[in-house]
């Protein structure tokens, strides 16, 4: 089963309750945070996670694009995200280790991402104790980007990871999914996808959805 997460960083910021409705036949709802730091973009806080906990009851997955995950993951699963994401290159690999732990204290589920430029082995220390990993096919940053065909060998090779240590890991995609690319992620070996413009742009919503799940 495909699972589809509408980024609500292609929603109106000045409507989110509205806008989290009108994706509400998707499973989940991706929460795109960037710190101007790890990315060059500002975007979401823990004020608005909260806010939007109280807004719905859909599966908040929540991706950190920041440095210093360890520093506010409990601030975010205290907030009411389901799942967080942290990024491999936001930290040395103590500091990572350290953001999970505190993420399990926090009783949120536990996710890893990687820029483009990580190579899918570097997955590997932590993938046993992850609910889900998350590629990336675009740099991190801003929604409505092209989609990296070269990141299709970096799902196949985290499947094929996930297939032998962690069987029932989500895989999750992220950056310039439409209904073309989709089909490509889903082949390669992804079971999440996250989708900003491709949704948010799409006349009828519910329809752009319904045709990602069919991919
Ligand atoms: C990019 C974000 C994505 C973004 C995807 O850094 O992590 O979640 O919203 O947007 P699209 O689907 O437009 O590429
Ligand atoms: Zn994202």
């Amino acid at each position: 089963m495909i699972k589809i997460a509408p980024s609500i960083l292609s929603a109106n910021f000045a409507n989110l309750e509205r806008d989290l409705q009108k994706i509400s036949s998707a499973d989940w709802a991706h929460v795109d945070v960037m710190d101007g730091h790890f990315v060059p973009n500002i975007t979401i806080g823990v004020p608005v996670v909260k806010s939007l906990r109280k807004a719905t009851k859909m599966f908040l997955d929540v991706h950190l694009m920041i440095d210093d995950p360890a520093r506010y993951v409990a601030a975010f699963a205290d907030a009411g995200a389901d799942l967080l994401s942290i990024h491999l290159e936001a930290a040395g690999p103590k500091h990572i280790a350290e953001a999970l732990r505190i993420m399990d204290e926090h009783k949120v589920k536990k996710a890893v991402a990687l820029r483009p430029i990580t190579k899918a082995e570097a997955i590997l220390p932590y993938l046993e104790q992850l609910d889900m990993v998350l590629v990336m096919t675009v740099e991190p940053g801003f929604g409505g980007q092209a989609f990296m065909e070269e990141q299709l060998d970096t799902i196949r090779g985290v499947r094929s990871l996930i297939d032998r240590h962690n069987p029932n890991c989500l895989l999750e995609v992220d950056g310039g999914v439409n209904v073309k690319t989709a089909r490509l992620c889903v082949d390669a070996g992804a079971n999440v996808l996250v989708a900003g413009s491709a949704v948010y742009g799409a006349e009828d919503i519910p329809a752009a959805i319904a045709a990602l799940r069919g991919c």
